[in-house]
Parts: structure tokens; sequence; C-alpha cells
């Protein structure tokens, strides 16, 4: 879809607002910020609103440098030092009307609930670009991060006592703040991919009670697990949860830190340069391709709410993301704003939009595009470290450690997700699975790596234990996260082995 015409031809969403919470329902707009629109209008003398003067703003311009569009190759460190840059200067008032500036006068007010309109428009197009909405009156939100989105999310469509589904292991501060508000978060049946529909449908089909409100998934890139359910399975997870009538809230910070698919030993080539645009037109329109298909992309229902962030594609100290869904959702979540963090601090909104309306969407694109090679590199360095240490003989483990770990390589994200058998384990009769882990997790800080045990993510904290002993040939096992993002890579091959031969001492307990 490319025009609005296209956009205002397309059917409307469905009309779900009895998913509404009592709260959500209650919310009135707050009556200051209706006479808003006036108390910024220049036609009319505005005695009526509490905006301070922006004259007494003690900030006359600001400005920052930062790489200028197209990129090929930034992120090459050598390379990135002499690339070049671009100026961004914010003025007060604006008066040589530079093209993609919101004036600090603006930017430093009180501003509109919903986030700055220039901003928003350029978020828009950008949701257009990638998502291509299947209905006409969707619309955006600015939120202080994911974080904060999926606070204002809970508040809107749950109470106290209600549930939510969310897979079996996931983002555990998403839990907690559902938790804090008395929501109780059910474990959605997964493999190392993700969710799986059949299953998912059979617990609802069998659910008692009121049905769950929401289910809180994070498809892409999955934190903990780093998996990435596929186009399949998120259209059949869709028809399962729209024949249920239930609400999906798609949690994707990670979204464009999609990959190419892992070849062994690709890590020792640096990566290739990825083409110009004057080289290659369509390198855009490749890579969007390329992208798994979002839930909003396939939502006809108007079910779902998409979290976007910045955090991890330009910086998580933005606290700038969004939230894309039907207008009725967002208006809701609007009046949530207009009473908690009106929106997100106007120095970031400034900075962020110059940057972004420098680059354009194409610049966006390319830079998109470097994060894409730049993360695969990343993911190829910590997999064949995997391989290294774990597969092949080393001194430590003379047949290597395979029959113990398994994992699933990532095509996304920033994390990996060791599965270990600990049935293996010398001492799995004596400690059992939970106090093993606790017992690697404290051996590992010991060699000097840090890795984290997968039952701090279990979406259900208080799993009903099972007295019944696991028989002998069943497979028992604990999962611990790692992740390829933070470290240089000789330390994070460093890292990978420390862990091997952690594991290869604890297994042969040597
Ligand atoms: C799944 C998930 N959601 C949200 C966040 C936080 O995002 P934000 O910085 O946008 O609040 C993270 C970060 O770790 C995450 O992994």
């Amino acid at each position: 879809m490319s025009s609005s015409q296209d956009r205002a031809s397309l059917p409307k969403a469905k009309d779900l607002a009895h998913h509404l919470s009592e709260e959500s329902r209650a919310r009135r707009p707050s009556p200051l910020k209706t006479a808003f629109k006036y108390a910024i209008d220049p036609k009319i003398v505005s005695l009526g609103g509490g905006l301070p003067l922006p004259s007494y703003f003690p900030f006359e311009s600001i400005s920052a440098t930062a790489p200028a569009a197209p990129f090929t190759d930034y992120n090459d460190v050598e390379k990135s030092a002499q690339a070049p840059t671009v100026e961004l200067t914010i003025d007060r008032y604006n008066r040589n009307q530079e093209p993609g500036v919101i004036p600090l006068a603006t930017a430093l007010q009180y501003g509109h609930s919903a986030g700055s309109p220039p901003l928003l428009k350029w978020i828009n197009e950008h949701t257009e670009k990638v998502h291509h909405p299947l209905y006409s009156d969707w619309d955006t939100l600015l939120t202080v991060g994911n974080t904060q989105g999926w606070d204002a999310i809970l508040r809107t469509f749950t109470t106290r006592g209600d549930t939510i589904l969310a897979e079996e292991y996931t983002f555990s501060s998403a839990m907690e703040a559902a938790h804090a508000q008395g929501v109780v978060s059910v474990p959605v049946k997964v493999d190392l991919e993700g969710i799986l529909p059949d299953a998912l449908d059979e617990q609802l089909n069998n659910w008692t009670g009121p049905k769950p409100k929401l289910l809180y998934t994070i498809p892409t890139g999955q934190n903990p697990t780093g998996g990435t359910i596929s186009n399949e399975r998120r259209k059949a997870v869709y028809d399962v949860l729209s024949k249920h009538d239930i609400i999906i809230v798609e949690d994707e910070p990670y979204y464009f830190l999609q990959m190419d698919p892992y070849a062994p030993g690709a890590s020792k080539e640096a990566p290739p340069a990825p083409p110009t645009l004057a080289e290659d037109p369509e390198k855009h329109d490749k890579f969007l391709s390329k992208l798994i298909f979002s839930y909003l992309s396939l939502d006809i229902d108007g079910r779902v709410l998409r979290l976007d962030s910045l955090s991890k594609v330009l910086a998580p100290g933005t606290r700038l993301g969004w939230i894309v869904a039907q207008e009725k959702f967002v208006e809701r979540l609007v009046r949530l704003n207009e009473v908690s963090v009106q929106t997100v601090a106007g120095l970031s909104q400034a900075v962020v939009y110059s940057l972004l309306s420098n680059w354009g969407q194409d610049g966006y694109l390319d830079w998109l595009v470097e994060l894409r090679k730049e993360y695969t590199h990343r993911r190829n360095v910590c997999i064949d470290a995997l391989h290294e240490y774990f597969i092949q003989p080393t001194e430590y483990a003379p047949n290597g450690l395979k029959e113990f770990v398994e994992w699933k390589d990532p095509s996304a994200g920033m994390f990996f997700w060791l599965k270990l058998n600990i049935r293996k384990h010398p001492k799995f009769a004596e400690l059992g699975s939970k106090k093993l882990e606790e017992h690697i997790y404290n051996k590992a800080i010991e060699h000097g790596v840090l890795f984290i045990p997968g039952s701090w993510f279990l979406a259900d904290q208080h799993p009903v234990e099972s007295d019944a002993v696991p028989s002998d040939d069943a497979e028992v096992s604990i999962f611990f996260r790692g992740t390829f993002a933070t470290v240089p890579h000789d330390k994070l091959i460093a890292g990978v082995k420390l862990f091997a031969e952690t594991i290869a001492s604890e297994f042969f307990l040597n």
C-alpha cells in the first residue's frame, strides 16, 4: 500500500471495545487538555493554559553530531571514525525555518499527549512502509519505551484478578508489571521457535472461567530464548486468538535485528559492506521483503497492539517508543498518557526527530540494513564459538559436550539460549533441577562468566511442582540465556569458552 487513498479504501477495524478495562472506560478527557488546542493557537490570546513563557526556557539552542546517511559499513570501527557526520541544530524558535526541526519553544513546552505531530507523522510513514496495516483506522502514540507502553496496555485492558497469556519463558520485567497489578500470567507452550498454535488452541478450548484478556508475546528474537516464530505459525497463532476473541500485544524491540541465516565458519570473514542505494536501487525493498511478518501486518480485526521501540536500534536512553493499534484503543491510551507520563520528554523527541528527518525514511532503512549486517556477524561469531567449544573435541572435553548442550541458532535479536540436559549431571539425583541451575550459575560466575538462569524468565513464577519422579530416560532440561550484543568479539568468544569449561567441569566433575 503506498498512498493515503489506498488507506482510506481499507475496511475499518472491528469494534473490540468490550476488551477495555473498567479503569480505561472510566477515563474522561482531561478538561485542561481539551483546551490545549486553543492555548497554542496563535489567533487566540491565551490566558487559560498554565504554559510557561518559552523565552524563560534556559536553552537557546541544542546541537548534536550524528553520522550522515546514507550508510555503508558505518559500524566498521575504523571506517566509522572517518564516516561523514551531520550537525543537527535545534534553535529556540527555528527562525531560519530549517526543515525537520521541532523548535525548542515547542519541544520544551507542554505538548500533545500522543506525541509531537511531526514525529508521529514520520512514524506513521514508517509504519506504512514496513507493516502495511490491513485496516484503515489505525493510529500511533508515543511511549516512554516498550516498558511504559506495556504498563499502559495492562492498565487499559486488565483488572486485578484477570489472566493473561505469555510464552512459557518471557521477559521477566513484563511479567513483574502484570503481577504487581494483580494480573495472573499463564504460560503458553512453546518450542525453541516459539508458540505452538495447536497447543494454544487446545489450551483455550479447555479453558475454564473467564478467558484470558490478552496474549503478551515477543515474536522476533524473543527475550530470553532468541526464538523467532515463522510466518506460518504467526498466521496460525493469529487465527487461534481471533477465533477465541483475544487481544494480541506484540512487544517487538528486536524486530529489526533480523539476520541472514547462519553459515558455519562465516565469522572468519568480515561481513561485506552492503551496496549503496545507487548501486542497488532495490536495496531497501529487498531488506523489507526479508523481514518476517509482524502480527500487525496480519491483523484484519484490529486486535493487535504493536509495541515498537528505538531502544535496540538507536539508543535505550532516548526513552522513545510507540504503540500502533486501532484508533479506539489509541484514544484510550492517550487519555492515560494525559494523566500519567503526558508524553516522551520534549528534548528526546526534538533530537530524535531531527535525526530521523535528516536521515529520511531511506536513511533510516540504510541504518537498519547496517544493523542487520552487524548483528548477523555478531551472531556468527557467537555460534561459531559455541561450535568450537561445545561441539568440537577440546582438551577439557575430548568428545565435545553435545550430549549435554543444545541450542537453536538465533535468527534475530540479541540472545542465545542454551538447553542443558541435566539428567546426565552427576549430582542430578541429589540436587534436582532447580538447585542444579543455581549451582551452575554460581560456578560460571566463579569461572568469570555471567549467564542468566532460564527459570528467572518463567511466565509462571510459581509452577506447581510435580511429585512424579521423571522416568530414567525422560529428558530433564534447564536453560541459560546469553547475549552476543554487549561485548567486543574477543570477549564474546572468551565468555563462551569459559561457560563451556564450566559445563565440562560440572558434567565430568573434574
Ligand atoms: C521484550 C522486551 N520488551 C521491552 C524491553 C524494554 O524496552 P524499552 O527500552 O523500549 O522500554 C526489553 C528490553 O530489554 C525487552 O527485551
